[in-house]
């Protein structure tokens, strides 16, 4: 597999009237890989990806899709892509099957057994020839990624895919996602506000604010940055309450109060051997010493200013 990336946004900004809602993105999407775009609502995700469609202009800066400028080789670009942006427009009363067929009319070289193809890669088998009113919202999630494979793009670009599925469905699109980049190498952009799923399904994620690029991270190294800085841990201590009032008498502690799990401590990890010997010194038994995991969630509000725009 080649090294390039798929995706190179160089300097892109969009301004609407005097407004910037893209300030100066710069980063680039390897291939193979699924790639988030990460960012409270209004950061810029959706309108990010309209540019890279070609569903709106871009005011500033270059995109560059395989090696095509969406400028210049805009008909170039544009065929290696596959996108659910807006809602895809299905057809209710039809099945999934015959809404597949009538989409596929419409792009060139795409033949009955590439209908299939596409079908069982989204799982959709069973259900193909029902009518698409009685889809669940997963299922109609899928019907749509389906259409969006059709013709066989390198890039699969998906505006809040997770939207409105619940835990189970979220899982199978992962797993699925997951597969279309193992076995066809396609490389995959997701957005979305939830990091929780995020962190389940990306191997790298941009992180957008307010149309600026906060950083860019492989999705281990953001957890493990996320993880050392744990400095939460719930203690499980006898006396307990003799044990707090120790630890609220400690430099080195910097909160400590009781919660239904035990006590907990606030402190810098480095710090947490000398609070603990210092605990036992008091004659007072640890049970228990755990770190809190940092949620991603919270590194990411963390980075953010907690979500909040303006
Ligand atoms: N056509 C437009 N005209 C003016 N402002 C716009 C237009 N489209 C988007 N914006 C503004 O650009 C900013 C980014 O919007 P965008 O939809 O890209 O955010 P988002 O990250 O996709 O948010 P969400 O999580 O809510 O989908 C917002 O402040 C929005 O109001
Ligand atoms: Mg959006």
């Amino acid at each position: 597999m080649s090294h390039e990336p798929i995706v190179s946004l160089r300097h892109v900004t969009k301004r609407i009237g005097r407004s910037t809602i893209i300030d100066n993105l710069t980063f680039d999407v390897p291939q193979g890989e699924i790639f988030g775009f990460l960012g409270p609502n209004g950061a810029g995700k959706t309108t990010t990806i309209r540019m890279m469609v070609g569903l709106m202009s871009i005011t500033q800066g270059e995109i560059i899709i395989k090696g095509e400028n969406i400028k210049s080789g805009f008909e170039q670009a544009i065929r290696h892509v596959g996108a659910i942006v807006e809602n895809p427009e299905m057809y209710k009363y039809l099945s999934g099957y015959h809404n597949l067929v009538h989409y596929a009319r419409m792009v060139p070289g795409v033949n009955k057994e590439r209908i299939d193809e596409v079908i069982s890669l989204v799982k959709l088998d069973k259900r193909i020839h029902d009518k698409v009113k009685k889809y669940s919202l997963g299922m109609r999630q899928r019907l749509g990624v389906a259409q969006a494979l059709l013709h066989r793009p390198s890039l699969l670009i998906l505006d809040e895919p997770t939207n409105g599925l619940d835990p189970a469905g979220i899982r199978e699109l992962r797993d699925y996602l997951r597969l279309l980049t193992r076995t066809e190498g396609i490389t995959v952009i997701v957005s979305s506000h939830l990091l929780s799923e995020m962190e389940l399904m990306c191997d790298r994620v941009a992180i957008l604010q307010q149309g600026k690029l906060v950083d860019v991270k492989g999705i281990q190294e953001f957890m493990s940055s996320a993880t050392e800085q744990v400095q939460t841990y719930i203690i499980d201590a006898s006396p307990a309450e003799q044990a707090l009032g120790a630890l609220c008498d400690m430099d080195k502690v910097r909160e400590a109060k009781a919660v239904p799990d035990g006590l907990e401590l606030v402190a810098e990890r480095e710090h947490i051997p000398e609070i603990l010997a210092d605990l036992m010194r008091l004659n007072i038994r640890i049970y228990k010493a755990q770190p809190q995991r940092q949620s991603l969630e919270d590194r990411f509000l963390e980075m953010t200013g907690g979500g909040q725009n303006g």
